[in-house]
């Protein structure tokens, strides 16, 4: 089937329930564009889990806390749409602005736990943006599975509990992190690093590497993570905090489950990754 581009939620939302009336099944994968081979990953996942797949491309202003990240994020519709259709999706949804905020919206999706730590703590308001957005994309493309990257954890752990929450029918399904060869998670900012700051980048996935190694062998984590950030002197850390995989809470011994997180300036750009411990 040929690559269809919707721009409408009445389109894509008739287009699916086309397809469902066969007894087919559907795959969102909701991105901001600027597609790397993270969110290629994302679109390869989905097919294996649904018989048709649909990728959304908006970059959702309400996520956006500073003005200028949202101004200069990456965006090139032609370039994802060509990598879109060679990986066999097979709608690309691609809403204007106006269409999934139209004149008089005013309601806004707040999810309560798992919020006031990691990023919510240094982008107030971020989540709320992205839960409104996927609440909104949930209920426009009617999907029976969604696609997230582990790579952006937190956001994960939210929508997870927004679609317990609200009874949203839909599967969430995650995938691990694509990093670059030097071990840099991949993400759309990457391309905004100048070229020294990208021989430096992979840094705090090394850092992060050693924090994990020298937990393994009995340093405590409030050491390790001291280490590493005190190691990171070209990066403006942000946290280097370990916590429960399941539920997000800090923890002063490894166990089970438990995950790393990090986020860093560095030149301007903001990266964050985690792994597990
Ligand atoms: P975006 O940053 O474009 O990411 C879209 C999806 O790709 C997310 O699920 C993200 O976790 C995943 N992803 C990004 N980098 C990845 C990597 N290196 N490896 C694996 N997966 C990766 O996340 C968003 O957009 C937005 O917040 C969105 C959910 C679309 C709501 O606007």
């Amino acid at each position: 089937m040929k690559l269809e581009i919707v721009r409408t939620v009445k389109e894509i939302r008739d287009q699916v329930l086309e397809i469902k009336a066969k007894g087919k099944t559907v795959a969102l994968v909701p991105t901001m564009g600027g597609l790397h081979d993270g969110h290629l990953s994302l679109i390869k996942k989905a097919k294996e889990v649904a018989d048709y797949v649909v990728v959304s491309i908006f970059i959702n202003p309400k996520q956006f806390n500073n003005p200028s990240d949202l101004e200069t994020y990456p965006s090139n519709e032609k370039a994802d749409l060509k990598n879109i259709e060679h990986l066999g999706a097979d709608i690309a949804f691609i809403p204007s602005v106006k269409e999934v905020y139209p004149d008089k919206f005013a309601t806004d999706v707040k999810v309560t736990a798992g919020i006031d730590i990691l990023c919510d703590a240094h982008r107030p308001g971020h989540f709320d943006g992205v839960a409104t957005v996927v609440t909104k994309l949930f209920l426009q493309v009617g999907a029976d599975f969604a696609c997230f990257g582990e790579k952006d954890y937190q956001q994960l752990f939210i929508i997870k509990r927004l679609v317990a929450d609200l009874n949203i029918p839909i599967k969430i399904i995650s995938a691990p992190t694509v990093r670059e060869k030097d071990g840099l998670a991949m993400s759309s900012r990457n391309a905004r690093l100048s070229k020294s700051d990208r021989k430096i980048a992979p840094q705090l996935q090394q850092a992060m590497q050693a924090i994990k190694d020298e937990i393994h062998s009995g340093i405590s984590i409030e050491k390790a993570c001291d280490n590493a950030w005190k190691s990171l002197d070209s990066f403006t850390v942000e946290y280097l905090e370990v916590r429960c995989g399941e539920k997000m809470v800090l923890m002063d011994k490894p166990s089970e489950g438990c995950r790393l997180f990090a986020a860093a300036w560095l030149g301007g750009v903001r990266l964050i990754d985690n792994i597990e411990i």
